[in-house]
């Protein structure tokens, strides 16, 4: 398999960005769920939010990354046994889930720094806070980002079932080219 795509495969650099992401999402999800339920007393209280930032902002500089490598290669072309309206239903989702990603990440943002203090990345680095002090800040950011995120797992979750059906039942190579086969 090569590293670039190709008009017919998904490089490894490409398959490596879904994968890496698919991982970092649903650990994200899991892991913010799981730490609003903490109370003060658990060791696990400033250590869940601390790696849950911290995984947010690495998939943030990761997602664009991927954005730009997508940009600058070519892109696998579509099916031609896919219907039209399939090959658009893909693409607005795809456009859509990285739309999802990158709210879901700025909304997380406007969380942490709602008070002015900057986001802590692993103690390796930090991103400083540029939007804060708005009345209610914390509360509002916080109900977008768990609606947006329930969103993004709901439509990845039907984005994934569609490669299931186009694998199982139309018997296609759209699931095997997005894990290098
Ligand atoms: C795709 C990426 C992300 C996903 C899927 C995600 C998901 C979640 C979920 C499901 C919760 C629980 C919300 C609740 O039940 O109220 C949460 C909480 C939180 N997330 Fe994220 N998150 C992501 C990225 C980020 C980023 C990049 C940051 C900050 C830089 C962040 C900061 C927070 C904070 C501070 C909370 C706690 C909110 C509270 O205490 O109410 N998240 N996240
Ligand atoms: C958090 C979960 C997921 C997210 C956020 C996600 C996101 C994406 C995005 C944005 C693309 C478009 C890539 C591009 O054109 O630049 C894509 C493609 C793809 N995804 Fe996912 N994905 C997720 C989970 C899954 C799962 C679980 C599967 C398989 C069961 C899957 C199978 C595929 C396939 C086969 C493609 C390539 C489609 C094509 O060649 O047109 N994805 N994914």
């Amino acid at each position: 398999m090569n590293w670039r795509n190709s008009n017919t495969q998904w490089g490894w650099v490409a398959i490596g960005f879904h994968w890496i992401t698919v991982f970092m999402v649903i650990s994200l999800f899991s892991l913010g769920l799981w730490m609003v339920g903490l109370t003060y007393y658990d060791p696990w209280y400033k250590q869940g939010p601390f790696i849950h930032k911290s995984i947010g902002v690495l998939l943030f500089l990761l997602t664009l990354a991927r954005l730009l490598w997508r940009y600058i290669n070519i892109t696998p072309e579509n099916f031609s046994a896919h219907t039209a309206w399939e090959i658009r239903a893909a693409q607005v989702s795809h456009v859509l889930l990285y739309i999802l990603l990158f709210s879901v990440m700025l909304t997380g943002y406007l969380i942490s720094t709602a008070d002015g203090r900057e986001v802590e990345v692993f103690n390796l680095f930090s991103i400083p806070a540029t939007i804060y002090g708005i009345e209610k800040q914390e509360d509002i950011a916080g109900e977008i980002h768990l609606a947006l995120a329930v969103i993004l797992i709901s439509i990845s979750l039907i984005h994934a079932l569609a490669a299931i059906k186009h694998h199982f039942f139309d018997k296609d190579s759209t699931l095997k080219r997005m894990i290098g086969r």
